[in-house]
């Protein structure tokens, strides 16, 4: 069980010392406060982690065992053990490294049979040797949710620069709006609808999953030919009527938020084509390496998460902020969101006691610079403290565009400089004494007072490519899983989002007007009544 205490002493030690002082006694902590993989680095200069600090923080992964733990995940150990299961999306990414063994069989060559015959598919889409009753196939509809929608929406919209292949959309929700607005203006006899569900059970995706063959059908598609699925289970995928070809399996050892490196993954083959989609792969291959190879101090996962701990559960933080400045990471904070919220958003630890600390923050996000004019006020100014992760790209691909990057690039720094530097009552008095005097200066000078002090970390990479989208993907599922370990968590089930399905299902016949919801709560069953009395 995590142990706080040394770090919430040092933490009452700091005082009212700020991170400028942590600058000014340290002319190399810019460097020292760094760590890099590649030509990726993250900077965590800006917070108030200091030497001890940092010491103590890194001494909590050997305590937690941390290399067993991450040794166990790679090799197929059953990690997840209230469904019994072994995490291996790592596996998916493993091109060209050894045997990983799962109840005795190496699940490698599986792998990579399942990728050669999604590069063979991707191909055929791309090339036009699959095709629909119309020609070509000139749009792909991917109905997924979650992770079997958050991951290839998210890279799909990131690699636009790569992006060759056909259009792709996404639906996800169950509300029609989504299927509707998504198939208006596409041809059903050029259109590839891929359902991508792990347990092909989810009720949201087969819903649209009917839908959408009904208007392909009735829009003169072929179903046979134009459909395909990504799932664990191959007995519904055939229930559906999908030809086997069309089916790309996986295993129960992939996870849902997990599982874009695999065959959830397709649409995004289909849109880059398989060599970039390889370099994806190579890229999330290149962290795991990184991750297992490193050590603490100069490990990108575990100081990522050593941070976010820092924050969370030392200095009580209750958020985080993922912010982008790079339009086409638009789904990244809802992708990061998914990944840490359903992994570490638990109460209690692996043996069913109740966790004595917070587990997971809540994260959220936009790109920047969209955000600055809209929530940064409140990061700035409000009584929150809110951490932000900031990631930027050295270089944009729209190269006859380069000043727009310059200014990109330049507020992303000035937010993290504003954040650390903040505005003291004299300068705000500074700024406004022309204007007025007296007591209204004091009153006008208060508002324009910046508390500072705020921490944040800022990514840097050279550009959004595949291989670095690949390696960013993997950096946090590191750190969500560092993260699990030291809080001593299950980070890789989700039985919290059981009981809502439940009731949906059983509140169905009720919202049909079928059944009675006089048994249900007051304010359900007036619900109800709403809806019935409105349609
Ligand atoms: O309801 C949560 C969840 O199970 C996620 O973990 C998962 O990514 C998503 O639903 C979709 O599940 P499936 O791929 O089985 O349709």
């Amino acid at each position: 069980m995590l142990d706080l205490d040394q770090l919430t002493s040092l933490r009452a030690a700091q005082g009212s010392r700020r991170m400028t002082e942590l600058f000014a006694d340290n002319p190399t902590r810019a460097q020292d406060f760094s760590v890099s993989t590649g030509d990726m680095r993250l900077d965590y200069s800006k917070t108030m982690i200091d030497s001890a600090v940092r010491d103590a923080l890194l001494a909590l992964c050997d305590k937690a065992d941390l290399a067993a733990r991450r040794d166990a995940m790679f090799s197929g150990e059953p990690i997840n053990t209230t469904e019994g299961r072994a995490v291996l999306h790592t596996a998916l990414r493993n091109l060209d490294g050894g045997k990983v063994m799962v109840d005795g069989q190496d699940v490698v060559p599986g792998v990579r049979d399942t990728l050669a015959r999604m590069r063979a598919f991707a191909d055929g889409v791309r090339g036009g040797a699959i095709a629909g009753a119309g020609g070509a196939i000139t749009d792909v509809v991917n109905i997924g949710i979650g992770g079997s929608d958050l991951g290839p929406a998210m890279a799909v919209r990131a690699l636009t620069p790569y992006h060759d292949g056909p259009r792709c959309h996404f639906v996800s929700n169950v509300d029609g709006a989504d299927i509707t607005d998504t198939l208006a203006g596409l041809d059903p006899a050029t259109t590839l609808v891929i359902v991508a569900s792990k347990t092909f059970t989810t009720i949201e995706t087969m819903t649209n999953a009917h839908t959408a063959r009904d208007w392909l059908t009735r829009g003169g598609g072929d179903a046979g030919m134009q459909f395909a699925a990504l799932s664990t289970a191959g007995d519904k995928t055939a229930e559906f009527g999908i030809s086997p070809d069309h089916v790309f399996g996986f295993e129960d050892w992939v996870g849902g938020r997990y599982s874009m490196w695999g065959p959830i993954g397709l649409s995004l083959m289909i849109a880059i084509g398989p060599d970039d989609f390889d370099k994806f792969l190579c890229g999330g291959q290149a962290m795991d390496a990184h991750f297992r190879e490193a050590d603490w101090a100069q490990n990108m996962p575990v100081l990522l998460a050593l941070v976010g701990l820092w924050h969370h559960q030392v200095c009580g933080y209750r958020t985080r902020a993922v912010l982008p400045y790079d339009q086409r990471l638009g789904r990244l904070p809802a992708y990061f969101q998914q990944l840490e919220m359903e992994s570490n958003g638990k109460s209690v630890a692996m043996d069913g006691t109740p966790l004595p600390y917070p587990s997971g923050p809540i994260v959220w996000g936009e790109p920047g610079t969209n955000g600055q004019h809209a929530f940064y006020q409140l990061i700035h100014q409000g009584t929150a403290v809110v951490p932000c992760e900031f990631m930027v790209a050295a270089k944009g691909h729209e190269t006859g565009l380069a000043h727009h990057h310059r200014l990109l690039v330049a507020n992303c720094l000035a937010q993290s400089e504003a954040l650390m530097r903040g505005r003291s009552l004299d300068e705000a008095r500074a700024k406004v004494a022309d204007r007025f005097s007296g007591a209204e200066l004091e009153r006008q000078a208060a508002h324009r007072v910046f508390p500072g002090n705020r921490p944040s970390t800022t990514l840097i990479y050279p550009q959004l490519t595949p291989y670095v989208l690949g390696r960013i993907v993997a950096l946090y599922e590191h750190r969500v899983f560092v993260e699990g370990v030291l809080l001593g968590i299950n980070s890789f089930d989700q039985w919290g989002v059981e009981l809502g399905k439940e009731l949906a299902t059983s509140l169905q016949p009720m919202v049909d007007g079928t059944a009675s919801a006089d048994a249900r709560d007051g304010s359900t069953a007036a619900l109800i009544n709403y809806v019935l009395g409105h349609r």
